[in-house]
């Protein structure tokens, strides 16, 4: 194909959100399709987004936030789609408006903003449902942030569905950061150690299908106080994996604690609230938006903290 010079200065801009399991993964079972060992459920956000520009280049170049970096598990992702539907190399600039590789899934709504731009920028016509298989080769919960509202991710194709919309339910999230840093290990790095280390990986597996199941149940019935105990349980399950993997991993900070610990006040003193926390220090605290104001106060009492809010937001789109 002969592509003239507007071509290769034409961008394509695309944006994603970020999305919260409330019932997770941790294990992958298939390796090179990057498929999940045990299907999941999320909640995109709306505040917080990641926005990605494409453009035909000579040769595939990568800028994160204003910088020039080198990504392998971006640049190995470029190579595979770009091979599939034979295109040229790509520059691809993208900005996150929150901490990048901090456990507020980036790499997410990253990879769910490349593809949506990729796929208009070649009129590749791809629709929903291959856009979250592409999507999940590059992280598997990013095939998540390709739809808005309330997202399952399971087999056995492991293309995610929207279970419901962003109006289904009246949620809002208040992410509370502990700590601005890059985490120190990657989740797919993380996961494969509780793998083959962790006691417990067996039993996290066995319990996930139930855990899924009452969590669908408890989202389409709009149940505060069951999605709530699923949710945190599921959590510290993961947790607890994590923790007793070999070398044992901890992504939490002393911060991630107190946050805990105020959201267990805060519920004890009759007011519905979760918490969740993914592979990173921060602490993500589930609430109905008519508890916002409550919630605030309490939250805005703990010390070094940043406080993001957020709303249930809409999938992938261009701009
Ligand atoms: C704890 O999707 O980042 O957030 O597919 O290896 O890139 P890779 O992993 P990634 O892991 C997310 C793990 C989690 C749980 C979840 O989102 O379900």
């Amino acid at each position: 194909m002969v592509r003239s010079r507007r071509d290769k200065i034409r961008m394509t801009t695309a944006i994603a959100h970020p999305n919260i399991a409330l019932v997770k993964y941790w294990g992958k079972q298939n390796k090179t399709l990057n498929h999940p060992a045990s299907p999941s459920v999320s909640i995109t956000l709306d505040s917080l987004t990641t926005t990605t520009k494409v453009a035909t280049s000579t040769e595939t170049r990568l800028v994160l936030n204003g910088k020039r970096i080198e990504d392998l598990k971006v640049a190995n992702f470029l190579d595979l789609f770009r091979q599939q539907f034979g295109l040229p190399p790509v520059s691809v600039e993208t900005d996150n408006n929150f901490p990048t590789g901090a456990g507020l899934a980036s790499s997410a709504s990253g990879f769910a903003a490349l593809v949506t731009a990729l796929s208009e920028h070649f009129q590749l016509g791809l629709n929903l449902s291959t856009l979250s298989e592409w999507a999940r080769r590059g992280s598997a919960s990013s095939a998540r942030s390709i739809y808005g509202g309330f997202v399952t991710l399971q087999g056995p194709d492991w293309r995610a569905d929207q279970l419901a919309k962003e109006s289904h339910w009246e949620l809002e999230i208040c992410i509370i950061v502990t700590n601005e840093g890059p985490k120190k290990i990657s989740s797919t790095t993380g996961m494969k150690s509780s793998e083959a280390t962790s006691p417990f990986y067996l039993e996290w597996i066995k319990t996930a299908d139930s855990d899924f199941e009452i969590a669908k149940k408890a989202i389409v019935e709009r149940d505060f106080m069951k999605l709530s105990e699923v949710a945190e349980q599921n959590c510290l399950k993961m947790h607890s994996v994590i923790h007793t993997s070999q070398p044992a991993i901890s992504y939490w900070a002393p911060g991630t604690v107190s946050a805990m610990e105020q959201v267990r006040e805060i519920r004890n003193a009759g007011t519905p609230a979760f918490f969740t926390m993914d592979a990173g220090p921060q602490v993500k605290v589930i609430y109905p938006r008519q508890c916002r104001a409550i919630i605030q106060k309490s939250l805005e009492e703990l010390k070094n903290v940043r406080l993001i809010w957020a709303s249930i937001g809409p999938g992938a789109h261009l701009v």
